[in-house]
Parts: structure tokens; C-alpha cells; sequence
């Protein structure tokens, strides 16, 4: 035994295990490890060669010898296989830590759309009107001469089947001028007494400026019973007066002539204008009695009646200080996004 080997014994030492098993430990991945693997334990390995060296010794040493390699190598493949595990842990973490989600954080909100400033001002009026036990229905855009104008006591050649515009079809039906036709629709259908409100667009041949379109939205109600009287109206518009503007809210009535109501009047709300912070009247619409001849037409006997109607846009243009009442219609988001999630 001069060829070296006493050394290599040495080489096979505590130091060199120690040395294995710290590269071990500190193999930076799977590949390193699997290389440290092949060096020390595989088939040329060094561990696996010095197995082999084993037959050239004789036999008590190569009892005392191969014990001591054949523990190193248990403790190589031991160490091995903790770093393995350590490794996968790590990478574990790793994959775990990249893909987390934290769950706590907001999340990404779509975009909200909304509701136009018209819907939202008649979501409100309705809601106003439900709440005091009116129905709600709507009524046709397409109308008949006889329920814009007829059957709501137009005498044939009154003027104001010229006055207000109207829009013919040219098969003698015409764009509704208001939504009082609905009034006459409602009351040959049902029996009183109730209480209705009709949001509707409605139309007229008007030249169109910053106050005038040719389409429009209106609100019409009805309230047909046994002794409704004029106080009754007053109550309803007072009622609506200071559900949208506030307690104590005033109204006022002026004497007007509208063919479909007896007496006749138009109506206006007390207010700060939101835009100057004066105090004025809002004009809203007409008012009025149901006349005699509109119960007639639908044949109606012993009950009497009024019925109120108002622009919508009114209500939208003043407060919200819009200076064009085109701007409603033109579908403009710098426009409409102003009005998100106002009133
Ligand atoms: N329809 C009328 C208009 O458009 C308003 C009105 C409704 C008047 C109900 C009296 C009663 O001008």
C-alpha cells in the first residue's frame, strides 16, 4: 500500500465528507445537485470508486473501510435527498409568493354607465307620484286626431290643431302634441274612480332654438272620483311642489283656457333657482277641471275630475343650468357624464 492510497483514505476523511455535505447543502438547484449526485454516488462517482478499491484490501480492512465509505455514502444520499426537498420547497415558495393574489385589494371597477338627466328627473317625479298612490302608464306617440284633439273638446276647425304643430302623418294620424290624449285612452278603458300619471315624449312642428325642440317629454296626471274638486288639484301639485322642492314649498294657480279643462289654469312652483340663488316662480304647465265634455265623450256620469300637465324638461333645464335644450338630445358624453348620479 505505497501507491498513494494511505492518502486517498484521507481524501475519504472526515474533511472531505464535511466538505461533500456542505456543497451538498449548498447546491443552488436541482442540476447542481443532480451533478454533485453523478460526482460522489454514480457509477464513475468518487464514493462509488472507492467502493470498488475495496476488493484490493485485505479483508479487516476492507470490513473497517467499507463500513466507513458505505456510511459516508448514506449520509451523501441522506444529504442529497434533504437538499432536494429543500430545493422543491423553496421553488414551492417561490411560485407561491409570484402568484399570489391579495384578495383584500379593490378590485378593478367596469365603467359605469348611468342614467340621462331626463330618465333620472322622471325616475323622481314617478317615484313622487307612486308614493301618493298614483298608477303609472304610457300611452301611444302615434296618435288619432280624435284623442289629441276631438274627444279633448278641440272644436273641428280650433285653431289650435295649428297652433301646436302637430306633425301629420300623411295617412291622417299625427304625433301625439301632449300626452292628454292618454286621459281619453285611460278613461274609456277603466272605470273611476282612480289616480294616474303618464310620462311620455311628445312632439310639434316648432322651429328649434336653445328653449324649443321638436321633441319633448311631458308628465300628465289624472284623478277622476265622486266630489273632486279644485282643492283636490291644488293638494296633488302642492303635494308634488314639496316632495321635489322641499316642506312648505308654494304653488300658484293663474286663471288660463285650455279646451279640455273647466276651469282652466296654468301652474308654477316657488323656488330658488339652484343656478342664480334667487328665489322666483318655476312655470310648470296647465291645470284644470276636467271639462263636462271630455266625461261625455267617454260616457262617463256623476263624477267629476281634474288633470294637470307639465313639460319634463323644464324641470331639467332650470336647476341644472343647461343653457341649450338641443344638449339632451345629441347624446354628448362631455354633456351626459356631468348628470352621472345626480339628484
Ligand atoms: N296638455 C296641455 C299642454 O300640453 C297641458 C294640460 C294638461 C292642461 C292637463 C290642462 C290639463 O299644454
Amino acid at each position: 500500500m505505497t501507491d498513494g492510497s494511505e492518502e486517498r483514505r484521507d481524501d475519504l476523511g472526515a474533511d472531505a465528507s464535511a466538505e461533500w455535505l456542505s456543497q451538498i447543502a449548498a447546491a443552488p438547484d436541482a442540476q447542481a445537485l443532480q451533478e454533485l449526485r453523478v460526482r460522489l454516488i454514480g457509477k464513475k462517482g468518487e464514493i462509488t470508486q472507492q467502493l470498488k478499491q475495496l476488493g484490493k484490501l485485505d479483508p479487516d480492512e476492507r470490513r473497517e473501510q467499507g463500513q466507513r465509505i458505505n456510511a459516508l455514502k448514506g449520509r451523501v444520499e441522506e444529504a442529497i435527498e434533504a437538499r432536494k426537498a429543500e430545493l422543491e420547497r423553496q421553488r414551492l415558495d417561490a411560485q407561491l409568493a409570484s402568484e399570489r393574489v391579495d384578495v383584500t385589494l379593490p378590485g378593478t371597477r367596469p365603467t359605469q354607465s348611468g342614467l340621462h338627466l331626463l330618465t333620472l328627473v322622471t325616475n323622481r317625479l314617478l317615484d313622487v307620484f307612486r308614493s301618493l298612490g298614483y298608477e303609472v302608464v304610457t300611452g301611444p306617440e302615434l296618435e288619432t286626431d280624435h284623442y289629441n284633439f276631438t274627444a279633448l273638446n278641440f272644436p273641428p276647425d280650433h285653431p289650435a290643431r295649428d297652433t301646436q304643430d302637430t306633425f301629420w302623418t300623411t295617412d291622417g294620424r299625427l304625433l301625439r302634441t301632449h300626452t292628454s290624449p292618454m286621459q281619453v285612452r285611460y278613461m274609456e278603458a277603466h272605470k273611476p274612480p282612480f289616480k294616474l300619471v303618464v310620462p311620455g315624449k311628445v312632439f310639434r312642428n316648432e322651429a328649434v332654438d336653445v328653449t324649443h325642440e321638436a321633441q319633448f317629454h311631458q308628465l300628465e296626471a289624472l284623478v277622476v272620483g265622486e266630489r273632486i274638486t279644485m282643492a283636490d288639484l291644488r293638494g296633488a301639485i302642492n303635494e308634488m311642489a314639496q316632495a321635489l322642492i322641499g316642506p312648505g314649498t308654494k304653488t300658484r294657480l293663474q286663471p288660463t283656457y285650455f279646451p279640455f279643462v273647466e276651469p282652466g289654469a296654468e301652474f308654477a312652483i316657488w323656488w330658488t333657482n339652484p343656478r342664480t340663488g334667487r328665489e322666483e316662480w318655476l312655470e310648470l304647465g296647465g291645470c284644470g277641471m276636467v271639462h263636462p265634455k271630455v266625461f261625455e265623450a267617454v260616457g262617463y256620469e256623476g263624477v267629476t275630475g281634474f288633470a294637470f300637465g307639465f313639460g319634463i324638461e323644464r324641470l331639467a333645464l332650470v336647476p341644472y343650468a343647461i343653457p341649450d335644450i338641443r344638449y339632451f338630445y345629441q347624446g354628448d358624453m362631455r354633456v351626459l357624464e356631468q348628470f352621472r348620479g345626480v339628484l
